[in-house]
């Protein structure tokens, strides 16, 4: 993309440091799904071990894995109401870290449930992202997993000559970016020069004019699309494995009549946008050095959300 927009100093932060792996922000760690109530998981967000489970009231917690009486791991205890109970001696902790008839207090995360994703947060006392509005309705994918580092796949959203080259797109306007320091946004809009048959559907849809907003929130990525008669969105949380990456994501679309179909058919056309990406990122070692100005933007903004050493 010629258009440079600016660098956005006001950051200050050193060009050269690499990309934090696990920038301050929420991770969407599972789908909502897959934790019903009464479930125990372990998970590994940075260098935290924790446990998340769901009560029999169906709040989401999220506890240090190791218990604050002797340390057993919570993964092998079990839901009694609305407590984690341990294995080992049977103390029991509530989803704010709480412990019943005890003074310790266990470690607990923020959990939120957000277009049917489960985030957990690590260090930004913020809300965690959405999309869309209170008017759309939501569905989901089976997480996807992949072997490149997130990095990579969140530069691929905001790279925009890839726009043309992988997904047939031409910029009808120069792409605007923003940011407020917790997140980092980028407006474009295109039309389809594509003729495959999502390219034709969406070209169909859109009246050949397609408006995007996308938001970075450390390793959740937005993604808000107006195509005029309607909008549609996706949210796309990316855990670092270590393999590469897990891929949680939701789409999003106006209620309304025939909102199953729709919810189906923007599913398929995010779907099939991102399995373009896929195929090609795959194994990919992300330069950042690379001579793109909406870049570098990025890897500034994601530099700046470098977590404290604890
Ligand atoms: S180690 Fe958990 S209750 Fe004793
Ligand atoms: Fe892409």
């Amino acid at each position: 993309m010629s258009e440079a927009p600016e660098r956005l100093a006001s950051l200050a932060v050193p060009a050269r440091l690499p990309l934090p792996d696990w920038p301050l922000g929420w991770y969407a760690v599972a789908r909502s799904d897959d934790l019903p109530r009464g479930a125990v998981r372990r998970l590994t967000l940075a260098d935290e071990e924790i446990v998340l489970f769901r009560t029999a009231g169906g709040v989401p917690g999220a506890l240090d894995a190791f218990c604050p009486h002797m340390g057993a791991h919570l993964a092998h205890g079990r839901v009694t109401g609305e407590h984690l109970q341990c294995a080992l001696h049977c103390w029991r902790i509530g989803v704010d870290g709480g412990i019943v008839d005890q003074s310790p207090r266990a470690r607990a995360w923020p959990v939120r449930e957000v277009h049917g994703l489960v985030m957990i947060e690590l260090g930004a006392g913020a809300e965690p992202p959405v999309a869309g509005d209170d008017s759309f309705g939501w569905t989901g994918i089976a997480p996807l997993d992949i072997a490149v580092s997130w990095h990579a796949l969140m530069a691929n959203a905001f790279d925009m000559p890839h726009l043309c080259t992988v997904h047939h797109r031409a910029l009808l306007a120069p792409p605007e970016i923003s940011h407020d320091g917790r997140a980092f946004s980028l407006r474009y809009v295109s039309r389809v020069t594509g003729t495959g048959l999502s390219d034709r559907v969406m070209q169909r849809l859109s009246g050949d004019r397609i408006d995007v907003r996308l938001t970075c929130h450390g390793s959740v990525l937005v993604v808000e699309t107006d195509l005029g008669f309607t909008r549609t969105a996706a949210i796309v949380g990316m855990v670092p494995t270590e393999q590469g990456t897990r891929l949680n994501a939701a789409f999003g679309v106006r209620r309304g009549p025939l909102l199953g179909l729709r919810l189906a058919l923007t599913r398929w056309l995010f779907g099939a946008f991102l399995r373009r990406d896929l195929g090609i990122v795959e194994g990919m070692r992300l330069r950042t050095d690379v001579d793109d100005a909406t870049l570098q933007a990025l890897f500034d903004f994601l530099r700046s959300r470098r977590r404290p050493r604890r």
